[in-house]
């Protein structure tokens, strides 16, 4: 399986980073094909909202020149995209919403019959990490990401919230049997 994943942090070596590793290589262990992502390290601006994607259905149309295009590529061509990132006041890293965000050129007429995406049956999947527990804090990214299937016609793969974390050395045993088990549930 192509499986593409997206780390959305800042911090190479911090928690979401580390909690990604450990999917990865289970998920390259079990032959998969992994491309891997660094948001941070990316040029991506936030969506114009202009609608000119919703003239070219056929193609990734975004009129914007920067990284997001060759990404947005590369997602098509996937079977499994793993969104990852740490919780910032209650949503998304920054880098992670941008790209989202431009997703939004990969699909048309979302409500109407014409409804058609270039990811359509796309398995997607999200890791988010905390400071904080789930209740009161993490929901908002986890409705907002199950929403997201339905504009791109994707599968919800599967979801995993990290909370408490302090420094990426505190992450414990118990913690990799999680991603390890994540890892095996995502790719179905
Ligand atoms: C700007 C900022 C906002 C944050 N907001 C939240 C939050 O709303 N809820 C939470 O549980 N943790 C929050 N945190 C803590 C991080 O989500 C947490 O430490 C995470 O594991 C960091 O991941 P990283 O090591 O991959 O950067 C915030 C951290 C920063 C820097």
């Amino acid at each position: 399986m192509k499986v593409l994943t997206f780390q959305g942090g800042a911090r190479k070596n911090g928690n979401t980073a580390t909690i990604l590793g450990w999917i990865e290589k289970e998920l390259t262990g079990a032959g998969h094909d992994v491309q891997s992502v660094t948001l941070q390290d990316k040029n991506i601006k936030g969506c114009l909202a202009c609608m000119k994607c919703k003239d070219k259905p056929e193609a990734v149309g975004c009129i914007q020149q920067d990284d997001a295009g060759e990404l947005l590529e590369s997602m098509v061509n996937a079977d499994l995209v793993l969104f990852t990132s740490p919780l910032y006041f209650w949503g998304l890293a920054g880098p992670l919403k941008s790209f989202i965000d431009r997703t939004y050129s990969l699909y048309v007429d979302y409500h109407k019959p014409g409804h058609a995406s270039l990811v359509e049956g796309q398995r997607q999947a999200l890791l988010v990490t905390g400071a904080g527990p789930y209740d009161n804090n993490a929901e908002p990214v986890f409705t907002a990401f199950s929403r997201l299937q339905k504009p791109h016609m994707a599968i919800h793969a599967g979801d995993l919230f990290i909370g408490s974390c302090t420094t990426p050395d505190q992450l414990g045993d118990d913690i990799k049997k999680q991603a390890i088990e994540f890892a095996r549930k995502i790719v179905g």
